[in-house]
């Protein structure tokens, strides 16, 4: 009877054991998955900046246009502000940041004519101050594209 139970115990020891083996190669097998998962993420995130450099381009453009920040920026020609390209030659040759000027905390470097200057901060206490930091990005992104 001893004998018996002796038996029984250690089958179940044994199934046990199986058992875990089992958990342990599913297991196993499940890191491999991801680690082959993770292999492939390099290729997509190399291909990421090019084609989001794009879209935050023509969605700037599209934030700026629908801000109406065109009715008074044009391209190439000065309209009520400076055009679009010598708000972004400026930028560029003095490496200022036009997003911290949206948000209001960096003074105008463009046009700095007083009157002029209280014209643009008109929109930037009002029609900026609805404009998310990623459309903020994006606008930035529109002006500095513009050649
Ligand atoms: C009512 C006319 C008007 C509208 C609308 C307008 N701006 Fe302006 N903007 C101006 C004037 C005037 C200036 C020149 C003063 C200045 O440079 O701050 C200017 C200047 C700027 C500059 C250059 C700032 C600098 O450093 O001199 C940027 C960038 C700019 N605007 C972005 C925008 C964006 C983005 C919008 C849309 C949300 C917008 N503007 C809408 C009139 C306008």
């Amino acid at each position: 009877m001893k004998k018996v139970i002796l038996l029984v115990g250690v089958l179940a020891i044994t199934l046990a054991s199986c058992g875990d083996k089992k958990k342990e190669e599913v297991k196993k097998e499940i890191e491999t998955v991801k680690e082959e998962v993770k292999v492939d993420e390099p290729t997509t995130t190399e291909e990421a900046p090019a084609e989001s450099a794009d879209a935050q381009v023509t969605a700037g453009k599209k934030v700026f246009t629908d801000k109406t920040c065109t009715s008074c920026h044009a391209v190439d020609t000065k309209v009520v502000g400076p055009s679009i390209k010598d708000i972004a030659t400026k930028y560029a040759e003095t490496g200022g940041n036009i997003v911290k000027f949206l948000k209001g905390n960096s003074d105008a470097i463009v046009d700095t004519d007083p009157g002029q200057v209280s014209i643009m901060k008109g929109n930037i206490d009002t029609i900026l101050k609805d404009v998310s930091p990623e459309e903020l990005q994006a606008i930035a992104a529109y002006i500095r594209s513009v050649k």
